[in-house]
């Protein structure tokens, strides 16, 4: 464990702006994240498989400090509002005062929980994020989303409240599996895809390094995501039009997700076969190239995602899914739509049958 100055990116939003450092060693180099800390306790929010891993490093930085852990069983199921109430009850027996931080230790799961048990407690108290998946990294730990599942979907209940601090320690990837590495990668291709031209080429340059998991190109294609969203949440915290351009891909991504009951594909693995099929039906409309979606397909390809619907599912039960979409409208689809590398657009009323033309030729 290495510990070397950070790449720092800040998420600028007046008063409750913050820095996004990524770099190696800096979960067990507390002397940053703790000058974060206004109060006098902590609690680390984690779960059974990041908890056993990390969170000793994280301990270390919380000597002199009234603190305590709590951890989640591992699995999206566990994003749940009975959670974050134990969450709730683990501060109220600290003692958690208004000044009180919670730290979330693990992937996207963790930091949704435990970012949205801050914003309950007391109305609102800080959170830092220190994010242990890619995805978490370059996507879910940045912006100020939190939230938990409910039976009847997922995230459907949740605040926008931005932490105080995100810590991308890149050593806690050595021990993430390579298929959830690689759904993160899909996060990461999917920025560069919305609105970094420049950004997409230089992931073309660096795939084979990314996906050999080389450490300068994973600092800096972390880095690269983070400035581009950190620049989309700064103009549009609360998704008021262009951060719901973050959502491509996510439609298609979700109904796939649903169909495949959550174990057939992670997200950003529906994240990547959804960008494709939204390139297709913008190709379809005219309104992207078809080099364009060839080039993201090979992107994607070399970076060793998928890009086929998965065998058995059905074009028809996929719109259906697809209907039930938070962004939709009056019974109307609304879609993210591409225009080519580097360029994306929201459409509202998007035609049923192109949509049904894309999924069944993806299906056939
Ligand atoms: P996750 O949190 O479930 O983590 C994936 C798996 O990796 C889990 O089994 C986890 O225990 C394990 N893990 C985490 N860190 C590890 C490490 N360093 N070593 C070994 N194993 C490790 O999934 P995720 O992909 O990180 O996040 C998905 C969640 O994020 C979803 O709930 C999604 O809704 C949410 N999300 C939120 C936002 C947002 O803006 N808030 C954006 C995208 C996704
Ligand atoms: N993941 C989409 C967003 O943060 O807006």
């Amino acid at each position: 464990m290495n510990a070397s100055s950070p790449t720092t990116i800040d998420v600028t939003l007046g008063e409750r702006s913050y820095p996004v450092w990524i770099g190696r060693g800096l979960l067990g180099d507390s002397t940053r994240w703790r000058a974060r800390l206004r109060g006098r306790h902590a609690l680390v929010v984690s779960n059974t498989t990041v908890a056993p891993l990390y969170l000793e490093r994280v301990a270390q930085g919380l000597a002199g400090l009234a603190w305590a852990s709590f951890q989640l069983d591992d699995g999206e199921a566990h994003k749940s509002f009975a959670n974050v109430e134990r969450v709730l009850e683990a501060l109220a027996k600290l003692g958690a005062t208004r000044d009180a931080c919670v730290i979330a230790l693990g992937g996207g799961v963790v930091g949704d929980l435990a970012g949205f048990s801050a914003a309950c407690w007391m109305r609102g108290i800080d959170f830092i994020q220190m994010p242990t998946t890619l995805l978490a990294m370059v996507d879910s730990s940045v912006g100020g989303k939190t939230g938990v599942n409910l039976p009847a979907g997922k995230n459907l209940v949740g605040a926008f409240h931005q932490p105080r601090a995100v810590v991308a320690d890149i050593d806690t990837l050595a021990t993430l599996p390579d298929r959830e590495y690689r759904a993160g990668l899909a996060e990461v291709v999917k920025g560069a895809a919305i609105g970094d031209e420049p950004f997409f080429a230089w992931l073309e340059a660096h795939a084979d390094a990314l996906a050999a998991r080389d450490e300068a190109a994973v600092i800096e294609a972390i880095a690269r995501k983070v400035a581009y969203k950190a620049g989309v949440v700064a103009r549009d915290e609360t998704e008021q039009g262009e951060r719901a351009l973050l959502n491509l891909g996510h439609t298609f991504g979700h109904a796939l997700e649903t169909a495949g009951r959550y174990t057939t594909l992670l997200h950003g693995e529906g994240v990547a076969v959804g960008m494709l099929l939204a390139a297709r039906l913008s190709e379809r409309l005219d309104m992207s190239a078809a080099a364009d979606t060839a080039r993201l397909q090979r992107l994607l390809v070399r970076i060793g995602l998928p890009v086929a619907i998965p065998p058995g599912m059905d074009a028809e039960q996929l719109l259906a899914l697809m209907r039930l979409d938070k962004k939709n409208t009056a019974g109307t689809l609304r879609l993210i739509l591409w225009c080519g590398i580097g360029k994306a657009e929201i459409v509202a009323g998007v035609n049923e049958n192109d949509v049904l033309a894309v999924l069944r030729e993806a299906t056939a």
